[in-house]
């Protein structure tokens, strides 16, 4: 099934063009109403029983396990943040001397730090792999770097920049056959392109939730796989222990863990405004499906594409980018103080690195939407 344009579930002006989803997701007007209703739940705190606290939890946690085809929803944790998923994932890791952790070039800061802290307490090295020429020749560069000295691949299953696609199943197998850990930075593609746990087997999987996952700012999900399973938080709160809905027996406390993942939620991840606006933002991306989301992106953005190019603008081959999110680098001549300033001016969002435009689209966005910015673009050659 093609889907078709929805702009109207969104609250987006007719005079603005937004090709910017990868940096902040608009709300849709039903996830709005669902934080609304939050609100209200907050204004009147007697309405709040106890068992909000714990069911929209469980149904969130459903929702995006079957989102990225997980085994169970104990193996999700709801975090504020993926720099809170990294610093999860390497408070759980130890490393010898020597060991490599290896990282993409130019990844994205959360995706990094915990990486230089934990390195720098073993003493063991960041491999980064930088970009060539080519995206293949990168992911050929990446499955050749992996070996006995590898003990963590930490990556995205796209560059965030520019929408470069990397092989994660040839990584996953690598990685495995080295006993490396593998874990994947998914705040760019988890709900616009198809991801399965069961498919890639990362040991951890951390996405941002307000990008294509339409959630608000401050909430992420983590998957933590069996080696996990006996890990420790980087702190503890009382809901993620064993009989925590039990409000009368709160301080008899409680040394079990809930099972799985449950261990790693952030304190008060049971936020009433949050949640609902999450559970409502995942009940639209399943119906739609990722394939749906990213084959809609890709009809939309083709005839852009081939203009673009025309322009003088490099484009990576379809095949080894994203459709949902893509780079484009601009020919040398240009004049980009003046081409932001005039995009800014006609409310044309797209994002700037360097000589790179990041152009990310989604559902309110159709075909015409590009015309705006390739007009613009030619004004300034
Ligand atoms: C690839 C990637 N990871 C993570 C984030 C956000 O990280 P955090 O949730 O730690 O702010 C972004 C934001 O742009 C991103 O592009």
């Amino acid at each position: 099934m093609t889907l078709k344009n929805q702009k109207h579930l969104f609250d987006i002006q007719d005079d603005v063009t937004y090709l910017n989803i990868a940096s902040q997701s608009p709300t849709f007007k039903a996830t709005y109403n669902a934080g609304l209703e939050g609100l209200k739940q907050k204004s009147q705190p007697y309405t709040i029983k106890t068992s909000d606290y714990f069911e929209p939890v469980i149904e969130l946690k459903k929702l995006f396990s079957n989102l990225v085809n997980a085994e169970h929803y104990n193996r999700i944790a709801l975090i504020p943040s993926v720099s809170y998923g990294m610093a999860t994932v390497a408070n759980n890791i130890v490393l010898n001397e020597g060991d490599e952790v290896l990282v993409i070039d130019e990844q994205f800061p959360s995706n990094m730090y915990s990486w230089q802290k934990l390195a720098k307490t073993y003493n063991a090295t960041i491999k980064v792999i930088e970009a060539p020429d080519t995206v293949k020749q990168w992911n050929e560069d990446i499955l050749n770097a992996i070996h006995e000295k590898t003990a963590l691949v930490a990556m995205g299953n796209i560059h965030w920049s520019n929408g470069s696609l990397f092989n994660l199943k040839a990584i996953s197998v690598k990685a495995k056959s080295h006993n490396s850990l593998l874990v994947i930075d998914g705040s760019q593609t988890v709900g616009a392109l198809p991801f399965s746990i069961k498919d890639i087997q990362p040991d951890a999987l951390i996405c941002a939730g307000y990008k294509w996952l339409f959630g608000p700012y401050g909430c992420a999900y983590g998957y933590f796989g069996p080696y996990f399973d006996n890990g420790n938080p980087i702190e503890e709160n009382w809901t993620n222990r064993l009989d925590s809905e039990d409000f009368s027996g709160l301080t008899n406390y409680q040394p079990e863990y809930k099972p799985m993942a449950n261990r790693y939620s952030v304190g008060e991840s049971g936020n009433f405004i949050y949640v609902k606006m999450q559970i409502e933002a995942l009940k639209q991306l399943i119906q739609w499906t990722p394939k749906g989301v990213q084959d809609y992106c890709k009809q939309i953005s083709l005839e852009a594409v081939k203009e673009l190019k025309a322009l003088g603008c490099k484009i990576e081959e379809d095949n080894y980018r994203t459709h949902h999110l893509f780079g484009i680098k601009l020919p040398e001549n240009i004049d980009l103080h003046a081409l932001k300033k005039d995009l800014f001016n006609k409310n044309i969002f797209v994002s700037f690195r360097g000589n790179y435009i990041r152009i990310s689209c989604h559902l309110y966005n159709t075909a015409e939407d590009f015309k705006p910015l390739i007009n613009c673009l030619a004004s300034h050659l």
